[in-house]
C-alpha cells in the first residue's frame, strides 16, 4: 500500500523512513517533505501547502493512498483530519476537537482537572489585571503560558514576579496574537521532564518507549527554549513500573475524559511530564501529535511495522493488536541547528559530510533542509537530527557524536552534552 505523510520536519522524515521499512509499504508521499525525504528511495515530495485540504484529499484519493499520517499540530488544530476523514480517507491524527488538548492549554487543564490527572495547580485569565493580582498573591517562581499555539514560544518560566508580570503584559499586548488573549498561570514544578508518546484508537491507549529531550538551546539546559536540541529513548527516568503508573493515572483517564466529551481521538497523545523529586508523574502539557525530536529516537527502536500499528489505531483495532516489539538498546539524537536559532538564523548553507556521518552508523534525519541542484541546503532553525542506536546509552551517544562530527555547514551549532542528566545519574 501507499501512505502520505504531512509535514516537513525531522519527525516526518523519521515517519516516512520507518513506514518504508515495512514490507507492506510500496511508496510514501510527503507533503511537503524536505531534503531528507526527497532522497529516500520510494519516497516522493509534493509541494502542496498545508492549508490546501482539498488538494491534499485529491492527491490521496487519486493515488489510492491507504493511510494519511499528519505530523504537525497546526493542521490538526485547523481541522485537516476532519476534512480528510470526511472524504473517506484513513487518517492517523485527531480531529480538531481532540487537537484542542494541545491548541488550548486552558481546555487541556479543565480536562485534566475533571479526570483527576496529576498536573500543576493553575488558574486561567482573560485579562491582565486579574492575572497580575494572582501572580502577586502566589509569588515566584511561577509559570505563565499563552493559551493557544505559539510555536513553542508561549511559555515563560518566571523566576521573579516582575518576569511573570512582563510575560502577562506581553501576551495581552498581542505578542502571540489570539493565542495569548487567554493565559494559564501555573505552579512551578521541579524534577526531571520526560515525554511519553502514546498511540490510541480512541478507546485503547498504549505508550511507546519513554523519551527525554533537551528543550533549551544551551549546554546544561540553559537559555531559551527550542523545539528540542536532542533526545534519547528509552529513558531510565521512566522505568517500566513508572510507565505503568503513567498509563493508569494519565493516559487512560485522558482517553476516558476525551470520550466523555464525545471525542473519538485516533492518533498520538503525547504527555509531557515532570517526574517530581517524590517520583510522582505530573503532566506539564499534552500534545496531539508525535514529538520532535522524540520520534527520531522512538521509531528506530520499533520492530513492529509502523503502518500496521497506525492502521490498528485508525481502524480502532488496538485492543486486539499484539504487543509492540522493540529493539533492545537505546537511541540517541543530536540536533544540528543553524547558528542564532531559536532567534534569527540564516538559510541556504550547503551541508557537507552526510554520507560520512551515515558511514559512522548513524541515521541522519533532516529537520530543515532542501534538496537543490544535487546539494542539500539548510532551510530551517533545526537542520538535522543525527540519530544512532546502540547496545547501551553510552554506545548510542558515542556513535551519534562521532557521526555529527563529520557534518559541516556554515554557522552549524549543536549541544555537546545531550544525555548529561542520565550520565550524571549513573
Ligand atoms: P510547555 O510548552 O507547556 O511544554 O512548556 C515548555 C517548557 O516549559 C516545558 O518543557 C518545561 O521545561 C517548562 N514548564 C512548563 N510548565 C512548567 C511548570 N509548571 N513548571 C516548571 N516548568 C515548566
Ligand atoms: N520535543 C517537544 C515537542 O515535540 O513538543
Amino acid at each position: 500500500m501507499k501512505a502520505l505523510v504531512i509535514g516537513s520536519g525531522g519527525r516526518e522524515h523519521a515517519l516516512a523512513w520507518k513506514l518504508l521499512q515495512s514490507d507492506t509499504i510500496q511508496e510514501v508521499m510527503c507533503v511537503p517533505g524536505n531534503g531528507g525525504t526527497a532522497a529516500l528511495p520510494r519516497c516522493r515530495n509534493l509541494s502542496l501547502t498545508l492549508d490546501d485540504f482539498e488538494g491534499i484529499a485529491r492527491l490521496a484519493l487519486v493515488n489510492n493512498l491507504a493511510l494519511v499520517v499528519i505530523g504537525p499540530e497546526q493542521p490538526l488544530a485547523a481541522g485537516m483530519a476532519d476534512y480528510l476523514r470526511s472524504q473517506g480517507l484513513k487518517v492517523f491524527g485527531p480531529n480538531q476537537d481532540g487537537a484542542q488538548i494541545e491548541s488550548s492549554k486552558a481546555w487541556a487543564k479543565a480536562l485534566m482537572e475533571a479526570a483527576g490527572i496529576p498536573t500543576a495547580r493553575a488558574a486561567v485569565f482573560t485579562e491582565a489585571a486579574a492575572a497580575i493580582a494572582y501572580i502577586q498573591a502566589q509569588g515566584a517562581p511561577i509559570v505563565v503560558k499563552a493559551d493557544g499555539l505559539a510555536a513553542g514560544k508561549g511559555v515563560t518560566v518566571a523566576q521573579t514576579e516582575a518576569e511573570a508580570i512582563a510575560a502577562v503584559q506581553a501576551a495581552f499586548g498581542g505578542q502571540f496574537g489570539a493565542a495569548g488573549q487567554q493565559v494559564v498561570i501555573e505552579e512551578y514544578l521541579t524534577g526531571q521532564e520526560a515525554s511519553v508518546l502514546a498511540i490510541t484508537d480512541g478507546v485503547t491507549i498504549r505508550p511507546l518507549q519513554p523519551a527525554q529531550d533537551h528543550k533549551q538551546i544551551g549546554e546544561g539546559d540553559t537559555g531559551p527554549n527550542t523545539g528540542g536540541m536532542g533526545a534519547y529513548a528509552p529513558t531510565p527516568v521512566v522505568p517500566p513500573e513508572l510507565l505503568d503508573r503513567i498509563q493508569a493515572t494519565v493516559l487512560e483517564p485522558a482517553i476516558a475524559a476525551l470520550r466523555d466529551r464525545g471525542i473519538d481521538y485516533r492518533g498520538v497523545l503525547y504527555a509531557g511530564l515532570m517526574i517530581t523529586p517524590a517520583g510522582e508523574p505530573k503532566v506539564i502539557e499534552f500534545n496531539c501529535r508525535f514529538g520532535d525530536p522524540e520520534t527520531q529516537v522512538v521509531l528506530p527502536l520499533l520492530k513492529t511495522p509502523l503502518d500496521r500499528v497506525l492502521l490498528a489505531c485508525v481502524e480502532q483495532r488496538l485492543a486486539d493488536f499484539p504487543p509492540l516489539e522493540w529493539e533492545p538498546g537505546t537511541a540517541t539524537c543530536v540536533v544540528a541547528a543553524a547558528g542564532g536559532y531559536p532567534d534569527a538564523y540564516q538559510k541556504g548553507m550547503v551541508i557537507q559530510g552526510l554520507d560520512a556521518a551515515a558511514e559512522q552508523g548513524a541515521v541522519v534525519f533532516h529537520a530543515g533542509t532542501q534538496q537543490r541542484g544535487g546539494q542539500i541546503l539548510a532551510n530551517g532553525g533545526r537542520v538535522l537530527g543525527v540519530t544512532a542506536v546502540g547496545e547501551s546509552f553510552e554506545a548510542s551517544l558515542e556513535t551519534a557524536y562521532r557521526a555529527i562530527a563529520e557534518i559541516e555547514f556554515e554557522t552549524m551549532y549543536y549541544r555537546r552534552d545531550i544525555g548529561f542528566r542520565v550520565r550524571s545519574n549513573s
